[in-house]
């Protein structure tokens, strides 16, 4: 079986699918591996790293993808319309593997399907214990709660640690991390190694105890709507406009005397939670630094915008974009893994081949496309819902035209010409 590795195209991303250990380790199964040329030069990795663990380097990504049944790649590949449409270069019947970002992206989603790709989108792992060495946003959001303490740490003009020294004592920060998931335990944990004061919030009333455990303070509303707020998958719900009203005043008191914000908050396919107000950050202190890793989902903080690092009424506002992508080796190492774990359970020695079993509870959660239909039954019912919608709003447009009054005595002519102007709209 051939597995191909491509190039990221998009400029921000520095990470690849596969590193040469997990390489070595698909070829020790029997896989035949190719790569794209240069694939892991931004993550420290040489195409002579790859050929001596046994990948093949091909020169092109049509070269590389050319007799695949597996292509892995980080980011979905682009389609038509944007910078360059790799999907183009794809046949049908050939196995993605990557992060797709399917719940908010199907049209993405679409033209896969009419590509007749089988499509797995590993953002959709469940979070089960078995998959837990094959869950990119763990591995990924692990990396970005770290290096955004470390990121916070370039724009804050202070210290983190209280230092005893001759001059007089400097007094250690104070961090507060908004969403406490992989990436908030991760820099709550970061930022009391590096020495500062650690609180955190969070809606799910699990976090409590793993916010105390690391040393932090945990400050939340926990009235009855907290106690209910996890889903079964572990997730966070959306909270009710009460709750946030509450939320809200709970944490602009707080934040007043906070100098450095670290908001992770999300709420899976759906906008990031706004956290951080317009007014809080008016009332911030000067020289504070908010780090927003939700930028990509919209963010939680009123002023952060994607790629981009705001100074607003003498606070720094941070929205880097792609911030697993920042620590690129160690990031695709870990993203490489979680690739490797996924397969392998999967791949029959005997006959050669991967035998995906459509009833284990893996397969069924992030497989998204096969035989040219979309098979996830979230991604079909929301794609259903939205095509019915839009029947509906289009049979609301045409009865808008034709009057009731007027309806008896329109000839069958106008209609048609009156259905065109729908058409065409
Ligand atoms: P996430 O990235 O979806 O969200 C980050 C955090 O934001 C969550 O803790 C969520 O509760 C919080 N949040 C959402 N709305 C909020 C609001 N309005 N105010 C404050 N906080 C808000 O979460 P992530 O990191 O993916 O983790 C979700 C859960 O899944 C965690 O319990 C984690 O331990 C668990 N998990 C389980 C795994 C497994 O068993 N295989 C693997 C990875 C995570």
């Amino acid at each position: 079986m051939k597995i191909s590795i491509l190039k990221e195209l998009r400029s921000d991303e520095t990470r690849v699918a596969a590193s040469p250990e997990t390489v070595k380790k698909f070829v020790d199964l029997g896989f035949n591996i190719s790569i794209e040329k240069n694939a892991g030069a931004c993550a420290s990795f040489s195409d002579s790293e790859y050929k001596a663990a046994g990948a093949s380097i091909r020169a092109s990504a049509a070269a590389t993808i050319k007799g695949a049944d597996v292509v892995l790649k980080v980011q979905r590949p682009m389609i038509a319309g944007e910078k360059k449409n790799e999907l183009a270069a794809f046949t049908k019947g050939q196995i993605l593997i990557c992060q797709m970002n399917v719940l908010s992206d199907s049209k993405f989603v679409l033209a896969m399907a009419k590509a007749g790709i089988t499509g797995y989108a590993m953002e959709l792992m469940p979070r089960i214990t078995r998959a837990q060495s094959m869950d990119i946003l763990s591995s990924q959001s692990n990396l970005a709660g770290y290096k955004a303490v470390l990121d916070s740490t370039i724009h804050y003009g202070r210290a983190l640690p209280m230092m005893m020294t001759a001059a007089g004592t400097v007094p250690p920060a104070r961090i507060f991390v908004m969403g406490v998931g992989v990436a908030g335990l991760q820099a709550i944990a970061t930022a009391k190694r590096l020495g500062s004061i650690v609180t955190a919030t969070d809606v799910r009333p699990a976090t409590k105890e793993q916010v105390e455990s690391l040393g932090g303070k945990f400050i939340a509303v926990e009235n009855q709507e907290f106690r209910k707020a996890q889903t079964a998958g572990g997730y966070a719900k959306e909270m009710s406009a009460d709750y946030k009203r509450k939320q809200s005043r709970l944490i602009s008191d707080h934040i007043t005397k906070q100098d450095i914000v670290i908001c992770t908050a999300l709420i899976p396919g759906r906008p990031a939670p706004k956290l951080v107000s317009d007014a809080m950050l008016k009332i911030m202190k000067p020289g504070s630094v908010v780090i927003d890793l939700a930028v990509e989902a919209g963010g939680n903080c009123a002023g952060s915008k994607l790629g981009q690092i705001i100074k607003y009424n003498g606070v720094t506002i941070v929205g880097y974009d792609n911030v697993p992508g920042r620590l690129p080796e160690e990031a695709s190492k870990l993203f490489s893994r979680n690739l490797f774990n996924f397969l392998a359970p999967f791949f029959d020695k005997k006959m050669n081949k991967l035998v995906f079993d459509p009833k284990d509870e893996i397969i069924e959660g992030v497989k998204v496309t096969e035989n040219g239909a979309v098979v996830h039954p979230t991604l079909k019912r929301k794609l259903n819902r939205k095509s019915s919608s839009r029947k509906t709003s289009s049979n609301i447009k045409r009865k808008k035209i034709v009057p009731a009054a007027k309806q008896k005595t329109i000839s069958k002519r106008q209609v048609r010409r009156s259905k065109n102007v729908v058409k065409g709209a």
